[in-house]
């Protein structure tokens, strides 16, 4: 593969050189940029050794024998590497200042970083809202991990190791999933589908869905070789192949089969689970009686199965709720987190032709803050939230 490596302004760019020669030796042609921050940790003939080729840097230089743009087009994947906290901004906000940032503008090739910076930079919420912003866009993010920094000090912010950030190369492809095998002996359980209440023999309460969404992340999840059980109330789509599909009709029935399911890994709770069911389901078809009114149901709280496995002594280790809402999604989706107990929260704004459709345009709640993704076909939405759980998974 064609890859382009910019290294930005860190100590850890060191690391960067190993990555390179792991990378040539993995058979990848590799050209690098080097940042005039980056060119303060390593120098342009170690880079230019271990690359065996030009060491680009300079936007204006007459001499550069190749245009930015002409740059742009080379690489299949372009790896940031380090990438410092200035670099993330400037490619979170389009600024085009030097070669790199240009470099990335001007490209459409799948962007994959690998952060680098002091504990208190990474977590900084500037630095967070950037992140959250490129990983909207569809970047995708090698580590950073915890561990000693080269200052007194530790936390998150530690750069990956050279051979797990090759690892990551190979697996995530970003925008569009994780390669095979990432979820490799992983058990996940995904809800989907709406769940029908019973009123009487004939008729029933339900929530409108498809079941396209969470059929489409069980299929992703197997697709990157994790071992899918998905639980499903009445849909017409068909079963994702390579998944254990087990059906069910009601919320009581669809919690008794996670139930069964556990222990698993990954929990996704994609279903429209009915809120509340019929008390006393009627066991012979309710009579139209002349003259008689409309009956009065009396409805009975349904168990809610996100909070209960988030809650469960066998909690999955990753919890992923849906907020289906129609206005302040955002802010619902927050609160949603912390009263269901889960970890991440896939928002989606139900106000337009979601429902059934073809498409959804979701936002990611996390602890650490929100992902706006854009408006993509549902297997696509599938692709890229089983990929962010196997980066989950890889750090
Ligand atoms: O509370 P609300 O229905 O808006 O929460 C939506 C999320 O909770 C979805 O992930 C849905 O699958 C899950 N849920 C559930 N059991 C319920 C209600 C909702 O698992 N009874």
């Amino acid at each position: 593969m064609k890859l382009l490596v910019i290294i930005s302004g860190s100590v850890a760019a060191f690391k960067t050189l190993m990555f390179i020669r792991l990378a040539r030796a993995a058979g990848h042609e590799v050209r690098a940029i080097l940042t005039e921050g980056g060119a303060r940790f390593v120098t342009r003939e170690a880079v230019a050794a271990l690359t065996g080729g030009p060491v680009h840097h300079d936007l204006w230089a007459a001499e550069e024998s190749i245009g930015h743009i002409r740059l742009a087009r080379w690489p299949e994947r372009i790896v940031v590497a380090p990438a410092s906290a200035n670099m993330l901004a400037r490619m979170a906000h389009g600024l085009t200042t030097d070669l790199a940032s240009t470099v990335l503008l001007a490209s459409r090739a799948p962007v994959l970083v690998a952060p680098a910076m002091n504990p208190a930079m990474w977590e900084h919420p500037a630095t967070q809202a950037n992140i959250a912003m490129l990983r909207g866009r569809g970047v995708g993010f090698a580590g950073p991990i915890e561990g000693a920094m080269a200052e007194p000090e530790s936390g998150a912010g530690r750069f990956i190791e050279p051979a797990d950030l090759l690892a990551a190369l190979t697996e995530a492809r970003p925008g569009a999933g994780a390669g095979a095998g990432a979820l490799a002996g992983r058990h996940a359980l995904v809800t989907s589908g709406p769940t029908h209440e019973p009123i009487d023999p004939v008729r029933y309460i339900a929530n409108r869905s498809s079941g396209r969404q969470g059929h489409a992340i069980a299929a992703a999840l197997a697709a990157l070789g994790a071992r899918v059980t998905l639980v499903s109330g009445p849909v017409s789509v068909a079963d994702p192949a390579g998944v254990r599909v087990q059906r069910v009709e009601t919320a009581r029935e669809m919690l008794a089969a996670c139930e069964a399911a556990l222990p698993a890994d990954i929990f996704v709770a994609a279903a429209a689970v009915a809120d509340w069911r019929v008390a006393a389901e009627a066991t012979q078809k309710m009579k139209k009686e002349p003259g008689a009114g409309a009956p009065v149901l009396n409805m009975a709280l349904n168990p809610d199965i996100l909070a209960t496995l988030s809650r469960h002594a066998a909690r999955p280790r990753l919890v992923v709720g849906f907020a289906a809402e129609t206005e302040q999604v955002v802010g619902h989706a927050q609160a949603k987190l912390a009263r269901k107990g889960c970890d991440w929260v896939i928002a989606n704004d139900v106000s337009g032709d979601v429902m059934g459709g073809l498409e959804n345009r979701v936002h990611l709640v996390t602890a650490q803050g929100v992902e706006d993704w854009p408006r993509l076909p549902k297997e696509e939405v599938a692709s890229r939230i089983a990929a962010r759980i196997a980066e989950e998974f890889r750090s």
